[in-house]
């Protein structure tokens, strides 16, 4: 069976435990929408939800300690993407929490759109910096 994460070469950091962590997430995003697909509960895809939000904090701090750590120039602007990207997940969970949205497909969609711009665009300059320190 072909590898869904072959096609996903724009998304590539080159870094191992970038790119697995990033694969983790994309594997979150597709179990979200298989269950948004399925119709589950509102506690289900709350769960997920919130499984999204912890790992995803968790990688973002892992990210933002590596670029401290070698001097990253553009990191404010980086950490800055990651707290919207945080506060935007924050809001979508309350959102649903509070029962103020149609749980539909787009929430899996915006989510992976949220997270696929920032690894394509803010991920992928970082890890060439990275790369370049001897990563
Ligand atoms: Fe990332
Ligand atoms: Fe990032």
């Amino acid at each position: 069976m072909k590898d869904p994460w072959e096609d996903q070469e724009p998304f590539s950091t080159d870094i191992p435990v970038i790119d697995e962590q990033h694969r983790m997430i994309s594997d979150i995003i597709n179990l979200l929408s298989i269950a948004v697909k399925k119709n589950k509960s509102r506690e289900n895809i709350l769960k997920l939800l919130r499984g999204y939000m912890d790992y995803g904090n968790n990688h973002r701090a892992m990210e933002e300690e590596m670029m401290k750590k070698n001097g990253y120039p553009d990191l404010s602007r980086h950490a800055s993407d990651h707290r919207e990207l945080k506060n935007n997940m924050e809001n979508l969970y309350k959102r649903v929490s509070d029962d103020n949205l149609i749980i539909s497909q787009e929430i899996g969609k915006c989510i992976k759109d949220w997270h696929d711009c920032h690894v394509e665009i803010q991920d992928r300059a970082m890890a060439l910096f990275l790369k370049e320190k001897g990563l």
